[in-house]
């Protein structure tokens, strides 16, 4: 394999994670970042986020990972240099392209005469590629006087990694998604994917290849395409979890059990067994983002897309029946102590965007109850992003739990499955819990004096296993 040099713009999840495979697999790669905090943490080969293996994979790579904030550093010498920075939503769901802007305009001043590809990683509205590429083109020639003539071109190349399996989701990819209109451009990332693609890195130990793993599939497609292939893989998953929260509604009115309908509708190759469990529905930084772009962007061409709006009004619906749940238990919140089990959107990271556990503290705050918060690694941080909420944070469960009304599990940390359920149980007033996720040992908690309630089922919760 020829080693590429390749540069990062941004150091977010997708920007340190790919930049860090890219390292790992052979390539010299320099991540770009704004932040000199963050910088500071990477130098000494510290990660500025939790995601397991993130941290052993950049010890691994150290040699050929570099981390600056200079565009002159990492751009005129690179083969391929990653977009990766933010685009969080603006209020009316569409996508706030600040960031991308800058980093177009920061390449096109530094890019030389080599040719170079340009790689929009971060989630971008269909349409961003030809943007991108007229924003470098300009600054490029505010900076050298003249057009730049075909030593560049933009590539969309999506990610699909899901936090907390970031490194297993990168190493180990179902697909690779590339778009591009130039076939030099398909062809340099078809190279530099190379050893990913035929799998030919040696497996790091931590991280073993699975077994049935194979060549992973290079989908070559046309820009639009490759940025629109994003957005419909996030909004299908998005209505997966939806589409089984609604039926897990209806089971739990029918007294029916929805664990026991999605592995009945999953073991249909059509349907699959992943993406339908049920609980208090999605949170995190991308398909509340990515379905609110989606059907914006749909709405700039008088299109409604009614069931990606749909399965968003299911989802937010989903936190609301949590606190339904606990006025039918309890009937009145005013006064109650609440204890909520996990603030991260899902389990390994401490990522607390569109948290789930955050909205429902939100809800029952202002409902006069009093909300006590426990996770395993994002407390800390969510006392600082949340200066001005209400809660309680517990270092420990049993704090907690002490004197408390109920207890809702909000998010599957499988710590949470082992707690003293049988200890806690003795602490409440009276040992009632919400599952959230159809997660606990219901047998063993009902035993230890629990009245257990889960989400979409109006019998006898099975255990599930996560299956994401
Ligand atoms: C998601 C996609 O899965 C990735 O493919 C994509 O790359 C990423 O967004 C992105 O666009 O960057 P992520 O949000 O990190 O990844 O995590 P998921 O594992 O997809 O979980 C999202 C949310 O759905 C979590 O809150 C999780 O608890 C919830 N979920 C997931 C369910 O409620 N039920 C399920 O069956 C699965």
């Amino acid at each position: 394999m020829k080693a590429m040099k390749v540069a990062v713009i941004g150091t977010g999840y997708v920007g340190i994670t790919t930049g860090v495979t890219l390292a790992y697999i052979g390539h010299q790669v320099t991540c770009v970042d704004i932040d000199q905090q963050k910088l500071a943490l990477l130098r000494s080969g510290k990660a500025h986020i939790y995601e397991p293996g993130l941290e052993e994979l950049m010890h691994l790579a150290r040699e050929r990972l570099k981390f600056t904030d200079s565009y002159a550093e990492a751009v005129p010498d690179a083969d391929v240099i990653f977009v990766a920075v933010g685009t969080p939503s603006a209020p009316d769901g569409s996508p706030d392209l600040r960031y991308v802007q800058a980093a177009a305009e920061g390449i096109g001043q530094h890019l030389n005469s080599k040719f170079t590809v340009i790689v929009n990683k971060s989630t971008v509205p269909i349409g961003s590629g030809n943007w991108v590429e007229s924003l470098v083109q300009t600054a490029y020639e505010a900076k050298n006087g003249k057009k730049a003539k075909g030593n560049f071109a933009v590539a969309s190349n999506p990610e699909f990694l899901r936090e907390g399996s970031a490194i297993y989701d990168s190493l180990y990819p179902d697909r690779i998604v590339v778009g591009a209109e130039r076939e030099e451009a398909l062809e340099t990332l078809y190279n530099l994917y190379r050893p990913l693609i035929e799998q030919s890195f040696a497996e790091p130990a931590f991280q073993p290849r699975p077994n049935a793993m194979k060549a992973v599939p290079l989908i070559s497609a046309d820009l639009a395409s490759a940025e629109l292939i994003k957005y419909a893989a996030n909004a299908f998953l998005s209505v997966k979890i939806s589409f089984i929260n609604e039926i897990g509604s209806l089971a739990e009115r029918v007294g029916a059990d929805v664990t026991q309908i999605a592995r009945g509708i999953g073991l249909d190759s059509r349907i699959g067994p992943r993406f339908l469990q049920a609980g208090v529905g999605w949170g995190g930084s991308c398909f509340g983002k990515d379905t609110a772009a989606l059907v914006s962007t749909a709405k700039e061409y008088g299109l409604s897309m009614l069931i990606v709006q749909a399965a968003r009004e299911v989802n937010y619906r989903q936190r609301e029946r949590m606190i339904e749940k606990l006025q039918r238990e309890l009937k009145i919140l005013k006064g109650r102590t609440i204890g909520l089990l996990g603030l991260a959107f899902k389990p390994n990271t401490d990522d607390l965007r569109d948290s789930p556990a955050l909205d429902i503290a939100g809800r029952l705050i202002k409902h006069g109850a009093k909300v006590r918060v426990h996770d395993p690694i994002a407390l800390e941080q969510a006392k600082q992003q949340n200066p001005d909420l209400a809660v309680e944070y517990c270092e420990s469960v049993m704090d907690l739990v002490e004197d408390a009304d109920a207890v809702v599990l909000v998010t599957d940390w499988a710590v949470y499955r082992d707690l003293d359920w049988e200890g806690m149980a003795k602490l409440m007033k009276k040992p009632l819990v919400v599952d959230g996720r159809n997660f606990l040992d219901k047998q063993r908690l009902t035993k230890a004096g629990f009245h257990h309630v889960g989400v979409g089922t109006g019998t006898n919760p099975q255990l599930v296993t996560a299956e994401g």
